[in-house]
């Protein structure tokens, strides 16, 4: 084959238009799988030899010539040319230039249709086992962070409304159960890309005699797929990793919204280290937290890579068509940011400085602890409902005194109810009012070292 050849020349008489050329290949992305693709295409010789359908000399030249090829392009050596549609079409056309005709043999049996499948699917596997590998980094900073802070008292919100007093440990190990869950569908979705595709050809299967359970085991795939137009057209896997991958970013974006509004000046609570942070062109006195900013930016891209390829799929008729190449692009973007995200925050989280005084002045604000003292009304037997209302009179009254609870006195406290005795001011201290949250689950001191114990044993 020549520059402008291509491998179905055959059929054609004029050469491919050079915006055609352009417009159609993927090489310049899919180059990244060049890896995985020559891993399949020497499980595949070995195969094609094993079942006498090439000779095993044939076999070891081909093989040879791929090991030769991978090292080539690993070095930045191999010349890719226009025409190379893919990274298959590439690494074939270099296989013939290098070990002749024989080369021409490897494609036996086999499309690109099942061929792009398995590089897909050998890739992903790899880069799951890694993202696995950050999150784990990352959820032992958490724990790291939660041991740290076991005893700094935040203020807890709901509707962003100051709520009811937490650990900052227990904020930490709430991050942590979102990124097992994360690791729980990761896992599951590796189940499904763990699957062999290769061996039915361009959709109908082949009627030469390939063995697939032989090229399972050679490439340690578990179970092998069982429908050929299914294999060549799914790509749920993709959709899937994409899907999971959004639901982590969510996560981290999260994290990284608190962070934000944690260390603007009106808060207070944390101030993220200057290698973490960014200034401004022109207020000298700014500190972003440009990181975090971006982190909770990039998760938009994510969700935008799970729209295209959930778009890309819905309307493709049986089996592969030619849009399925769009795949690639959004998931190593998703790869891509996911990975640089968890990395990068992994890193910040540890450069965090905690204003542990600030956190606590706000904690005691806004009648945090008004929920502990409608509970003391229900131990004394009054029934929520009206210890809610009770409480909530005293709350009014507060505020239009322009006091805080633990200003008033007990003769001020009977007024609501005769049955306050002296120790309800216990239940306004910050303090007890997390010590008594013991529920499990809740943010006791005691149920987040419980529970800090468990993550503990189980890594
Ligand atoms: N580059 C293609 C893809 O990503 C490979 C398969 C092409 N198959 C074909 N019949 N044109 O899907």
């Amino acid at each position: 084959m020549n520059k402008t050849q291509k491998p179905w020349g055959g059929r054609f008489q004029a050469d491919t238009d050079r915006e055609v050329e352009a417009f159609t290949s993927s090489l310049a992305f899919d180059q990244r799988l060049f890896h995985h693709d020559i891993i399949g295409s020497i499980a595949h010789a070995k195969m094609l030899a094993r079942q006498g359908i090439i000779t095993k000399r044939e076999a070891k030249i081909i093989i040879l010539g791929l090991q030769d090829i991978h090292s080539d392009i690993a070095q930045g050596e191999a010349v890719f040319y226009p025409g190379d549609e893919d990274i298959h079409m590439a690494v074939e056309r270099l296989l013939i230039e290098q070990v002749g005709e024989v080369g021409g043999k490897l494609h036996t049996g086999r499309s690109r249709n099942d061929q792009i499948a398995l590089d897909l699917r050998l890739y992903l596997r790899e880069e799951l086992k890694e993202i696995d590998e950050l999150t784990q980094v990352f959820q032992g900073v958490l724990q790291q962070l939660a041991r740290q802070e076991s005893k700094t008292i935040i203020p807890g919100y709901t509707h962003l409304q100051k709520a009811q007093p937490v650990l900052l440990a227990h904020y930490f190990l709430a991050y942590w159960e979102m990124l097992e869950r994360d690791r729980g569908r990761f896992a599951d979705c590796y189940k499904r890309v763990n699957v062999l595709p290769l061996g039915v050809a361009a959709l109908a299967g082949t009627g030469l005699p390939l063995d697939r359970a032989y090229v399972a085991k050679l490439l340690a795939f578990p179970v092998i797929s069982r429908n050929s137009l299914d294999t060549v057209a799914d790509r749920d896997f993709v959709a899937e990793f994409i899907f999971c991958a959004s639901l982590t970013m969510m996560h981290l974006s999260r994290l990284c919204e608190d962070m934000i509004i944690w260390s603007s000046g009106e808060f207070g609570f944390i101030e993220i280290g200057d290698a973490f942070t960014t200034g401004s062109s022109i207020m000298p006195q700014k500190k972003n937290p440009d990181v975090a900013e971006l982190v909770r930016g990039k998760t938009a891209r994510v969700y935008g890579n799970l729209m295209a390829v959930l778009t890309m799929l819905k309307a493709l008729p049986m089996s592969y068509n030619r849009d399925l190449q769009e795949d690639k692009e959004p998931l190593f973007d998703t790869i891509d940011t996911l990975k640089a995200s968890m990395s990068v925050l992994t890193g910040m989280m540890q450069n965090v400085q905690f204003h542990r005084a600030r956190m606590l002045e706000e904690a005691g604000r806004g009648f945090s602890t008004a929920t502990d003292v409608a509970e003391y009304l229900v131990i004394k037997g009054v029934p929520f409902r009206e210890a809610h209302g009770i409480v909530g009179r005293i709350v009014r009254f507060c505020l239009d005194q322009g006091k805080a609870m633990t200003d008033l006195k007990l003769e001020e406290m009977r007024r609501f109810y005769g049955g306050f005795e002296d120790d309800v001011f216990q239940c306004l201290d910050l303090e007890n009012s997390v010590k008594r949250k013991k529920v499990l689950g809740g943010t006791s001191h005691e149920a987040v070292a419980a529970r800090l114990m468990e993550m503990e044993k189980q890594s």
